[in-house]
């Protein structure tokens, strides 16, 4: 269906589906390697139960990701745990045998040599590259975008990483990246998929997981019954989609995942309907920067193809307000600084809850107040400089008709 602030297509997921790759034993696997690495602490869920009330919902809660490692986004998740895992098998051990204090000691060091760890990233996922090399005191490679903000860039670089912004999208810097890690024989730890390259993303995936299991067991017995997940390239959506099919089984909670306008490829291919991943090209240009992805990682996209039950494609105008609404909360309910990465759900629930123009997706959803809503704030203020423009100063505001 299309309208003006967000397009969205009402997808029918198949029943019985299972993704034993993003079980519930694998997500206790990188939750238990996590919890090994100092400063690890559950990030907090956010409740906002009398914004819930407001809208007509019963509950809301937002898993709050700018706790996260004090690294301001959750993507270290994925990065550390396929690095964890590459260096595992190298030295011939299971994971599951080690920990943290293993992997950075001096021994493993000496066995395994130097080794560089290159990516292509809009920020996060570089920066949990690159904090994971400086940990394992190894070299990381960073390849931006164009546009990167310069925050972001000075973020990686914190952790001793080479970083090279480019002047391409951020899916040709992903080929550039694997082009030199190729040529100099660097390992590649991309958060995407393509033919022949699902080891490191499965990890990667499989890494999110841990935020996944901490949310849902901080919900303790409180079921949720919506979740709204956003999605670049789909591997964080599809690592969420695929471990709630196993936890809550037949009950599982509606998702519905959320894209930028110009840079929404699971939209798209939900679109063409064949079943297929289908790319967006060009500039792929949003506020939304760590989800300004063209091309939908193929192990997420054939998850959320038969499970997810609404994907949805938004105006920018949506983040800045998840941005203001979160950091300006209802009284009573707690405060969250969200990057523009982070608050689209919530930005886009505001829409259909409170505009009378989706009326028709908030029955399809059944958002009503028997709802319980869930959601992941992915990140912090990132870029500090866009977050008080947006949320001091008003930047981004809906367009007046
Ligand atoms: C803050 C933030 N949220 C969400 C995402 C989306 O993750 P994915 O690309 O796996 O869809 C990213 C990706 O970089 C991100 O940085």
């Amino acid at each position: 269906m299309c309208k003006k602030d967000i397009d969205y297509i009402l997808n029918c997921p198949v029943k019985n589906a299972a993704y034993p790759v993003f079980s519930r034993e694998e997500a206790e696997n990188a939750m238990r390697f996590h919890s090994g690495i100092p400063g690890y602490e559950p990030t907090p869920l956010a409740h906002l139960g009398r914004l819930a009330k407001v809208w007509g919902l019963d509950d809301i809660y937002v898993k709050d990701e700018s706790y996260r490692f004090g690294l301001n986004a959750f993507k270290v998740l994925g990065g550390s745990y396929a690095v964890a895992n590459i260096l595992c098998e190298r030295l011939g051990k299971k994971l599951t045998d080690i920990d943290f204090s293993y992997l950075v000691s001096a021994e493993v060091r000496e066995q395994l040599g130097d080794m560089t760890f290159i990516t292509a990233t809009d920020g996060n996922h570089g920066r949990g590259i690159a904090w994971a090399a400086e940990k394992l005191k190894q070299n990381a490679v960073v390849y931006m975008p164009k546009g990167s903000a310069a925050a972001r860039v000075k973020s990686i670089e914190s952790h001793g990483a080479t970083v090279h912004v480019t002047d391409l999208n951020y899916d040709d810097a992903v080929r550039l990246a694997n082009d030199e890690a190729d040529k100099n024989g660097w390992f590649m730890i991309q958060d995407t998929s393509w033919e022949g390259y699902e080891k490191i993303p499965n990890w990667i995936m499989q890494g999110y997981m841990t935020m996944v299991l901490e949310a849902f067991q901080e919900m303790a017995t409180v079921k949720p019954t919506h979740i709204f997940i956003q999605a670049g390239v789909g591997a964080l959506a599809g690592a969420v989609q695929g471990l709630l099919v196993e936890y809550y089984g037949d009950d599982a909670p509606v998702v519905v995942v959320v894209e930028p306008r110009k840079a929404a490829c699971l939209y798209r291919s939900a679109e063409a309907g064949d079943g297929q991943p289908h790319a967006v090209t060009g500039d792929l240009e949003t506020i939304m920067a760590g989800l300004a992805c063209g091309e939908p990682n193929p192990i997420g996209w054939d998850i959320l193809k038969q499970s997810a039950s609404c994907f949805v494609s938004v105006e920018d105008y949506l983040a800045a307000n998840g941005m203001r609404i979160l950091s300006c909360p209802v009284l009573g309910d707690d405060r969250i600084i969200a990057g523009e990465s982070g608050p689209i759900g919530i930005g886009v629930l505001d829409l259909i809850m409170n505009d009378a123009e989706y009326q028709e997706l908030k029955e399809a959803l059944k958002l009503n107040s028997d709802s319980t809503v869930l959601m992941f704030n992915t990140e912090g203020n990132t870029d500090p400089v866009n977050f008080r423009e947006i949320v001091w100063y008003g930047k981004y505001l809906k367009p007046k008709p």
